[in-house]
């Protein structure tokens, strides 16, 4: 087989690249190495910038989105007795987009599907072959048979775990990363929401969020141990817990139900450089992961996709390579900084289990600057809302 751009990853990444390209008349093929339904049973996060938006308009899969999402002007954020609201429109103009991740990658399914676009699932044993030569290859598997795609350019949509960053020689990447003391449990239940903004909330016990999909459908967590199982959590447990964590005033209207899905999440904080190796770019998960606290998971991935569907229409519809070869630097750049903004919302609403005295106090003094300083809303406002690609 033979296409344009051989993307690895059938995510929300992957896909909206193999959608933006296709739009342009650019041939891709999209490797998968789960299902359909196993790709649409994680549950992701939920909040879209304006960037990812604008994407998904270009591409011409929005029509759900804009019928189904809730726009969010701003969000609460708590600590102890403090509560706040940082109100983006105000501060920036903008607002974000509440469409969960599942969502977006269903309408991304349905529209590749739609356009007659080459997805292979159940893809395993994916090798990238030549990625540093003129002529790259991928070879791959399914139900035992082996496969070859030959290509111009292979996209790296694989995700942390993939082989696509495992690709790019030790003697060139070079790998930076931090890991938290804790994790996220999460979960999602057929709820209304307790408050039509996000809730990010600092207590004495731990951090708690309360977040959402749809007016019937809620999404919670709270930070928890890194040895703790989500078995060790009935529902009730993880009722009692929020509420201890979240104001009087939002834990009073709580309305609790089964939880339909539950999971613990570590948190870290990753960057691999660079994120191009000759015809091989990584994109989202497989160069970069962000601790949740911030929403930036998949704003980061959309950012990429950006730069390099940019790079390769430039390349294809003009000649100029400029696009594709500043795309590492160029993405890289954002990157670093929704990493310290993600680095910055977990430092300042989690609690550390080595937290000094005067560590509390300054994470108090943070708190109660950001609620009385404008500038300092305004910094968290543009951080959070999106900076500009
Ligand atoms: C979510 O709704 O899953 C969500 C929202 C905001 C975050 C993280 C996760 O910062």
């Amino acid at each position: 087989m033979r296409t344009q751009v051989a993307i690895i990853g059938g995510g929300p990444s992957g896909l909206l690249l193999s959608q933006l390209l296709h739009r342009k008349g650019i041939d891709t093929v999209v490797l998968e190495r789960k299902t359909r339904d196993y790709v649409l049973g994680r549950i992701r996060a939920g909040i879209l910038e304006t960037g990812f938006v604008n994407l998904m308009r270009e591409a011409g899969v929005a029509d759900r989105m804009d019928k189904e999402c809730f726009v969010h002007d701003g969000t609460v954020i708590s600590h102890g007795d403090t509560q706040f609201t940082i109100d983006f429109k105000d501060l920036t103009d903008t607002s974000v987009v509440v469409y969960g991740q599942t969502e977006v990658t269903r309408d991304l399914y349905d529209a590749r599907e739609a356009m007659d676009g080459t997805v292979i699932f159940n893809a395993e044993n994916v090798q990238i072959h030549g990625a540093d030569s003129d002529a790259p290859h991928v070879t791959y598997t399914t139900d035992g048979d082996e496969h070859r795609i030959d290509c111009d350019f292979v996209a790296g949509c694989d995700g942390f775990h993939g082989v696509s960053r495992q690709t790019i020689p030790l003697t060139v990447r070079r790998e930076y990363e931090k890991l938290y003391p804790f994790g996220w449990l999460g979960i999602l239940s057929e709820t209304p929401p307790v408050h039509d903004e996000l809730i990010y909330s600092c207590s004495s016990r731990g951090f708690a969020l309360c977040s959402m999909r749809n007016e019937n459908l809620s999404r919670y967590y709270i930070q928890c141990s890194l040895s703790d199982s989500p078995d060790d959590w009935s529902d009730d447990a993880f009722w009692q817990e929020l509420k201890r964590r979240i104001p009087s005033e939002y834990a009073d209207k709580l309305v609790t139900g089964p939880s339909i899905e539950k999971s613990i999440a570590p948190l870290r904080s990753f960057v691999t450089e660079p994120m191009r190796w000759g015809r091989l770019f990584l994109c989202g998960d497989a160069a970069h992961i962000v601790p949740p606290t911030g929403a930036k998971g998949l704003n980061t991935a959309a950012s990429d996709i950006h730069y390099l569907y940019n790079g390769l229409i430039q390349h294809y519809l003009d000649g100029d390579d400029t696009g594709i070869d500043t795309y590492s630097e160029k993405a890289l750049a954002r990157i670093w900084k929704a990493e310290r903004f993600s680095w910055w919302m977990t430092n300042l609403l989690h609690r550390f289990p080595d937290q000094s005295e005067f560590d509390l106090k300054m994470q108090a003094a943070d708190i109660a600057f950001l609620r009385d300083n404008r500038a300092a809303q305004t910094v968290l406002a543009q951080n959070y809302v999106g900076l500009p690609y």
